[in-house]
């Protein structure tokens, strides 16, 4: 059954914030997996990335995700890298819609560029950069999403109900497989 939405999508694409506006929007529960491994395992993601190895973040991502299958119905805010992996796509498939949120590259470094939570992008803070891990992961955010906003110039509230009308319009919603 498709009950939950999952927003994916590049770093800084806004995906934490608009989670949070969908929760209100939709009286839902709503988790960030980012936030929920930093929780569980007692140390941020740069932490994370240094003392054990970016493969180890990714099977956290992956163990997360196999539980999320299990919550009642929730929006959830996946990291950025997540869609990299298949086996958390088609655990993503198997139980929610996937919402891609874009943004262009210019747009992303502006919002990142002051933050030093993102490791992946640790001595590669540049447009360039930024362009180029964009466009190497294009075909998995485009290959795993039911549907995509982009949020260029647009507020956060703006984006959420965008999504709404889209899920609304949704053939998972219409047959009414979406819970939320
Ligand atoms: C990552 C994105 C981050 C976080 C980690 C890796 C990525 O999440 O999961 O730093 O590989 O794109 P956000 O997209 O929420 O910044």
């Amino acid at each position: 059954m498709k009950k939950h939405i999952f927003l994916i999508g590049f770093m800084g694409v806004g995906k934490t914030t608009v989670s949070q506006k969908l929760k209100a929007l939709m009286n839902a529960d709503e988790i960030d997996m980012d936030a929920v491994i930093v929780r569980e395992n007692h140390m941020t993601i740069s932490e994370m990335f240094e003392r054990f190895g970016e493969d180890y973040f990714r099977e956290k991502e992956t163990e997360l995700l196999r539980r999320i299958a299990w919550y009642k119905p929730t929006i959830v805010s996946c990291g950025g890298g997540c869609v990299m992996r298949k086996e958390n796509v088609a655990l993503m498939k198997a139980c929610g819609t996937i919402v891609l949120l874009t943004a262009e590259p210019v747009t992303v470094y502006h919002r990142v560029k002051n933050g030093t939570a993102r490791p992946v992008l640790n001595g590669h803070m540049n447009v360039k950069y930024i362009a180029g891990l964009m466009e190497k992961r294009r075909a998995a955010y485009e290959g795993a999403c039911d549907m995509s906003v982009s949020t260029d110039g647009k507020r956060p509230a703006q984006i959420a109900e965008e999504i709404l009308g889209q899920i609304t319009r949704s053939k998972d919603y219409t047959e009414g497989g979406n819970m939320l």
